[in-house]
C-alpha cells in the first residue's frame, strides 16, 4: 500500500459489520482548475434584522454588519449574502420590496451600502445580493400604476377577472390556488375591479414575466446593482415565477403531511404554479446580463438560485447547459427536506452519492443545512449534531453555505403568539402558528453575555433574544478549545488543503450504515472524516476498507463533547479501529436519579447534593427540617452525610413530591471542587486525619498510585495531585463512583430535573438568604455559612494546577465540559498555570 499521510477528522458516534459502499470520484488531475471564490470559500448568509443593531432601534442594519467584518475574516468567510435590504413595507421582512434599486431606511442608506460594500472589498469578502425576481411589494408605484391601468404598467402584475359573485356581491377567485403562506392566491382589488395573484402573502403581488417588459425592467435593476459593484445574486423562490395560464385548480396532494387543512399551501400539488418551464429562460436572461459584466472586467461573480424541487434531474435543469448556462448553482436543500430525524450514515451516503453521480459534469456542488426559512439543526435533529454537519457540508466537495449562528450551534427561540411577527405564522393563527412561523430562526446574533447579546443596546429586540445567549455566545466560545466555534475554524482552514480543494472522494457507509465516511485525498496525503449517527458506539475500521489509508493516523479535530474523551487532538489512532461514540451520548444525560436527592415533603424541598459544593451547608439545613435541633447537629454521632441519608431515605420519591417541591441545586466551580476533594479526601487519607478519609485511602487512593505512579522517588503513600488528575483523565465518567468528583451535571441532571435554584457556592453568602426566603423558611432557617473569599485562592490554584500540563489541564475541562458551560463556569485562569509539555 502507498504511504498516505493521514490526518482523519474524528467526529462521532461497535462490531465491524459491513460497509455499505459508496462512490469514488479521482481527484482533480493537472493542470488544475482555477476554483471560482465559491468553489474554494464559505459563503455566509446574513440575516440583517438579525446581525447587529448599530443605532439602538432593535433591528440589525447595514452598519451594524460593518461593525461585525472581523468575525467573518476570523471565521475564514469568502463571500457574505445579505437577505433583502431594499425598500420595503416589511410584510415579509424585506421579501416584499417597494423599490428594488434603494435602501430601506430602517437599514441605511445607498451611502452605508458603499461604505459596507467598500469595507469588504478591503477585506477581500465578497457581497451577494438577495434578489427576488417573482413579485413586488403592492406598495410599489409599478403595482399602483397597474391598479389603475397606467401605461405600460396595466399587465406587470397577474390580474384576472372573477370567477362570479357571491348572492351578497363578493367576488369569487378565478381558481382554487392557495398561497405559499395560506388563504386564497388571490386577492381582490376594488379599483380595478379585479383578483390579483400573490404565492406569498396579498402585499407581494406577482410580477406577470408573461409581458417581457417586466423582465427588461427586473434586469435593469439587476444592473444597477452589479454597478455597484456586487459579487453575485442569491435569486429568490424562482419556480413561483411563471404561471399555467389555462388557470386550472390544482389538484390535492395525496401525500400531504397529515392534518394539513385545505387553506394550507401543503395540501395540494402545484402543477401549475411552480417550476413552470418558462422560468429556465429568463433566468437564463438574467445569467447572461450577468456574464457580460464578467466578460467585459474579468471578475467572477456567482448566481445561486432558491429553488426546491425534490427531483434532483428536475432541480439540474437550473445549472443549465454549457450553451445556456443558468445557475452557478442551484441551492442543495437535502439535508434540509430529505434527511429526517432518525437518519443514519447510509442516508447521507445515497444523499451524497446521488447529487454527484446526477450533476452536470463540471459543475459545482453545494451543502448547506439550514436558513431564514427552516428550523436550525439543533432544533430539527439535536443538538449533538451542530459539530458532525458542519463537517459535512464543509468538507464535502462543493460550495458550502453558513447560515449565521450556526458557526455557534445557535437554537430555536420559542417566540410566543404574542410575538410572532413571520406572516407565515400570522396567518395560520395562534393555535397553529408554531407549525409554520420561521420567527424562531431568526432571532438575533448572540455576539456576547451583555445586554441583549451584543446585539443591540434596545431593551427589546424585533424578535426576542434567546435566553441561553449568556453560554451560547461567539465571545464565550471564542478561544475556547471544544466550542463550535473553534471547531468550525478549523474545519475552515482544512477546506483550504489540496486534499478538500481538488482531492479524490471515497464514500462509505459503515457498520450497517450507523456511520457515514468519506476520504478526501490528494497527492498520498488525506484525511478521513467519521461520523456516527446511530444510537451504539462504534469502530470502524477505515483501513481495510478504504484505499490508500495507512495503519496510523492523526487526529484533526473531533466534534464537542466526542467520545471515547481518550481520543484527543493531535493523538494517533490506529485506523483499523477507530471507536466513535454513539451520537446520543451528548443529547441524553443520564436520567434523574431521584432517590439521591433529599426530599422534605413537609416544606415543599428537594435538593440534590452536589459534595464539595456547599453540602455540609445544606445537609445541616435539612436535618433542622428533619426536626434537629443544632445542638444535637454539632456533635453529631455519625457523619453528617449519613445522617441525613438514615434520617431521609433513599426511596423513590412520589410524582407529587417532585412536583411540588421547589427543587435546589448547588455549584461550584468544576476545578475548585476538584482540588477540594482531594485535598479532604485524598491528600492525607492513609492517617484518616478526617472522618472517613481512611476509607477514601483505600478505595482510591492506594489504587490510584499503584496504577498511575510513574515516579519511584516519591515517598508519600497517598496519591498526588497529578496522580489523581491521571486517573480522572484516564477513568470514564461512569466509572467515577464517587460524588466527590463526579461532575454535576452526572449526579444531578439540570437538563432533565427542572431546578427553580441553581445557587452557586462563589455567590452562595448572597444566594443562600435568597433560597430561604424564596423557601419561606426564614423564620426555621438561617443563612448559617460564610463562604470565605479564599484570599490565597491564587496561589492555591497556582500551586495545584502549576503541577499539570496544559494538555491535561485542557484534557481536565474537557470532561467536565458540561459542568463549566451548564454553570457558565471558565478555566483559562487555570490553563495559564499549566506547564508547557
Ligand atoms: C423565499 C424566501 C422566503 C420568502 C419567500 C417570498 O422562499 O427565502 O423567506 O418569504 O421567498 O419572497
Amino acid at each position: 500500500m502507498r504511504q498516505v499521510r493521514l490526518l482523519p477528522v474524528l467526529i462521532f458516534s461497535l462490531q465491524i459489520v459491513f460497509f455499505t459502499n459508496g462512490m469514488k470520484i479521482p481527484q482533480k488531475q493537472d493542470p488544475l482548475p482555477e476554483l471560482k471564490w465559491w468553489d474554494s470559500g464559505i459563503i455566509y448568509q446574513v440575516y440583517p434584522r438579525s446581525h447587529q443593531d448599530s443605532n439602538g432601534d432593535g433591528i440589525g442594519d447595514l452598519a451594524g454588519i460593518q461593525s461585525r467584518l472581523d468575525h467573518f475574516v476570523e471565521l475564514g468567510i469568502q463571500a457574505v449574502w445579505i437577505s433583502p435590504i431594499y425598500q420595503s413595507p416589511m410584510a415579509d421582512f424585506g421579501y416584499d420590496i417597494s423599490n428594488f434599486t434603494d435602501i430601506a431606511p430602517v437599514f441605511g442608506t445607498l451611502d452605508d451600502f458603499r461604505n459596507l460594500s467598500d469595507a469588504m472589498k478591503e477585506r477581500n469578502i465578497k457581497l451577494v445580493m438577495d434578489f427576488v425576481p417573482n413579485h413586488s411589494s403592492d406598495e410599489h408605484v409599478w403595482f399602483n400604476r397597474s391598479v389603475n391601468r397606467i401605461e405600460p404598467y396595466t399587465d406587470y402584475y397577474v390580474w384576472k377577472d372573477a370567477k362570479g359573485f357571491e348572492i351578497d356581491g363578493t367576488p369569487i377567485p378565478p381558481n382554487n390556488w392557495v398561497s405559499v403562506f395560506g388563504g386564497s392566491m388571490w386577492t381582490w382589488n376594488d379599483i380595478r375591479q379585479q383578483f390579483y395573484l400573490h404565492q406569498f402573502v396579498a402585499k407581494q403581488p406577482d410580477l406577470n414575466y408573461e409581458n417581457p417588459k417586466v423582465l427588461t425592467e427586473i434586469l435593469a435593476a439587476i444592473k444597477f446593482w452589479l454597478d455597484m459593484g456586487v459579487d453575485g445574486f442569491r435569486v429568490d423562490a424562482v419556480p413561483h415565477m411563471f404561471e399555467d395560464q389555462r388557470y386550472l385548480d390544482e389538484p390535492a396532494d395525496p401525500n400531504a403531511p397529515e392534518g394539513s387543512l385545505p387553506d394550507e399551501y401543503r395540501y395540494y400539488l402545484h402543477p401549475y404554479t411552480y417550476n413552470l418551464p418558462k422560468v429556465l429562460d429568463a433566468l437564463a436572461e438574467i445569467r447572461q446580463l450577468i456574464d457580460i459584466y464578467t466578460a467585459f472586467d474579468g471578475k467572477d461573480r456567482c448566481m445561486m438560485v432558491e429553488a426546491t424541487i425534490p427531483n434532483l434531474d428536475d432541480l439540474f435543469l437550473y445549472y443549465g447547459t454549457e450553451s445556456r448556462p443558468i445557475a452557478h448553482f442551484p441551492f442543495n436543500f437535502e439535508f434540509i427536506n430529505r434527511i429526517k430525524p432518525g437518519f443514519n450514515g447510509t442516508d447521507i451516503l445515497s444523499m451524497v452519492d446521488e447529487w454527484f453521480q446526477k450533476m452536470p459534469p463540471g459543475a459545482t456542488a453545494n451543502w448547506l443545512v439550514g436558513n431564514h426559512d427552516n428550523h436550525r439543526v439543533s432544533k430539527r435533529f439535536g443538538d449533538y449534531i451542530v459539530d458532525p454537519l458542519n463537517m459535512l457540508i464543509h468538507l464535502l466537495p462543493g460550495s458550502s453555505v453558513t447560515y449565521y449562528g450556526e458557526e455557534i450551534g445557535m437554537q430555536d427561540t420559542w417566540i410566543s403568539w404574542v410575538d410572532t411577527v413571520d406572516p407565515a405564522g400570522c396567518n395560520a393563527g395562534e393555535d397553529r402558528y408554531e407549525l409554520f412561523s420561521r420567527d424562531p430562526e431568526r432571532t438575533p446574533m448572540q455576539w456576547d453575555a451583555t445586554k441583549s447579546a451584543g446585539f443591540s443596546t434596545a431593551d427589546r429586540t424585533w424578535l426576542p433574544i434567546h435566553y441561553n445567549y449568556t453560554i451560547l455566545n461567539v465571545a464565550a466560545q471564542s478561544g475556547s478549545d471544544e466550542s463550535h466555534l473553534e471547531i468550525y475554524k478549523k474545519v475552515e482552514l482544512l477546506r483550504r488543503s489540496n486534499a478538500f480543494k481538488f482531492g479524490s472522494l471515497e464514500t462509505k457507509a459503515p457498520n450497517d450504515g450507523a456511520v457515514f465516511a468519506f476520504s478526501r485525498i490528494y497527492n498520498s496525503t488525506g484525511f478521513i472524516m467519521l461520523a456516527n449517527f446511530g444510537d451504539a458506539q462504534e469502530t470502524v475500521n477505515a483501513s481495510l476498507e478504504f484505499e490508500d489509508i495507512p495503519a496510523i493516523a492523526r487526529v484533526y479535530t473531533r466534534s464537542q463533547g466526542f467520545v471515547p474523551e481518550g481520543t484527543f487532538v493531535g493523538s494517533s489512532i490506529n485506523t483499523n479501529e477507530i471507536v466513535i461514540g454513539a451520537r446520543h451520548r451528548l443529547k441524553e444525560p443520564p436520567t434523574p436519579l431521584f432517590s439521591y436527592y433529599f426530599w422534605n415533603k413537609e416544606h415543599h424541598l428537594g435538593w440534590c447534593p452536589v459534595y464539595k459544593a456547599g453540602s455540609t451547608s445544606w445537609l445541616w439545613n435539612m436535618m433542622i427540617l428533619a426536626g434537629f435541633s443544632e445542638k444535637q447537629l454539632e456533635n453529631p454521632p455519625k457523619q453528617l452525610s449519613s445522617l441525613a441519608r438514615e434520617t431521609y431515605g433513599d426511596a423513590e420519591p412520589d410524582v407529587k413530591t417532585v412536583e411540588n417541591a421547589v427543587k435546589l441545586l448547588i455549584v461550584r466551580h468544576p476545578f475548585d471542587r476538584l482540588v477540594s476533594a482531594y485535598r479532604d479526601k485524598l491528600s492525607n487519607s492513609s492517617v484518616g486525619h478526617e472522618h472517613g478519609t481512611h476509607h477514601f485511602y483505600l478505595k482510591y487512593g492506594k489504587k490510584i498510585v499503584q496504577k498511575f505512579r510513574t515516579d519511584p522517588t516519591i515517598s508519600q503513600i497517598e496519591p498526588t495531585w497529578p496522580e489523581f488528575v491521571r486517573y480522572l483523565l484516564s477513568t470514564d465518567l461512569l466509572q467515577y463512583s464517587d460524588d466527590h468528583w463526579l461532575p454535576a451535571y452526572y449526579s444531578c441532571t439540570p437538563c432533565l430535573t427542572q431546578y427553580d435554584i441553581i445557587a452557586k457556592l462563589e455567590t452562595y453568602n448572597r444566594d443562600q438568604g435568597y433560597i430561604i426566603y424564596r423557601l419561606g423558611l426564614d423564620k426555621v432557617l438561617k443563612p448559617r455559612w460564610a463562604h470565605k473569599l479564599q484570599t490565597d485562592r491564587t496561589q492555591l490554584v497556582s500551586s495545584y494546577f502549576g503541577q499539570l500540563t496544559k494538555t491535561e489541564i485542557s484534557e481536565l475541562y474537557q470532561k467536565y465540559w458540561f459542568d463549566f458551560t451548564l454553570f457558565g463556569y471558565d478555566y483559562k485562569e487555570f490553563l495559564i498555570y499549566g506547564k508547557e509539555t
